[in-house]
């Protein structure tokens, strides 16, 4: 019984790590950006302090960094999609989670017009 028991949970597992590994070289080969836009990723940060802070407190880790998911800071291929669906969506799904993305995307103290700057930043096309 405990031997069933075990091979069931690894089959579980193998199909899971399958299903895993299939997903993320799904995400990850849609339109990578370039070496550009990957650099400017890593150190931009908005020109106003405030947004700044909170940039590099709450979003950095996911959106300047290019070994997640999350759409690049200055990667208009990226962005535009999803600016196209308009601000009041993005604060939304921003505000409630989305994919990988906590809610409030880790800035629990954030505003309306905090996000929205923040986005705004985001979606700016990068500039090398
Ligand atoms: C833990 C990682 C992580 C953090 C921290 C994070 N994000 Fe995200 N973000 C993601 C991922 C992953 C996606 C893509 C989600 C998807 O498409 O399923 C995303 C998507 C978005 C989107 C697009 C939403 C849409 O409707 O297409 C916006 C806007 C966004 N993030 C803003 C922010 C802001 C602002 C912050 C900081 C306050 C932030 N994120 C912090 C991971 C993160």
């Amino acid at each position: 019984m405990m031997r069933f028991n075990c091979s069931l949970t690894s089959a579980l597992w193998a199909i899971f790590a399958l299903l895993a590994i299939t997903l993320s070289t799904a995400c990850t080969n849609t339109s990578p950006p370039s070496e550009d836009v990957i650099e400017y990723a890593r150190s931009a940060t908005p020109d106003n302090p405030e947004t700044a802070e909170i940039y590099q407190r709450s979003c950095m880790a996911c959106h300047g960094n290019g070994t997640s998911d999350a759409p690049l800071t200055g990667d208009q291929t990226a962005w535009q999609p999803r600016m196209e669906k308009g601000m009041d969506t993005l604060l939304n799904n921003v505000v409630s989670g989305m994919g990988g993305m906590p809610p409030y995307g880790l800035c629990m103290d954030c505003n309306a017009a905090d996000f929205q700057a923040l986005i705004t930043f985001m979606a700016t096309p990068a500039q090398n």
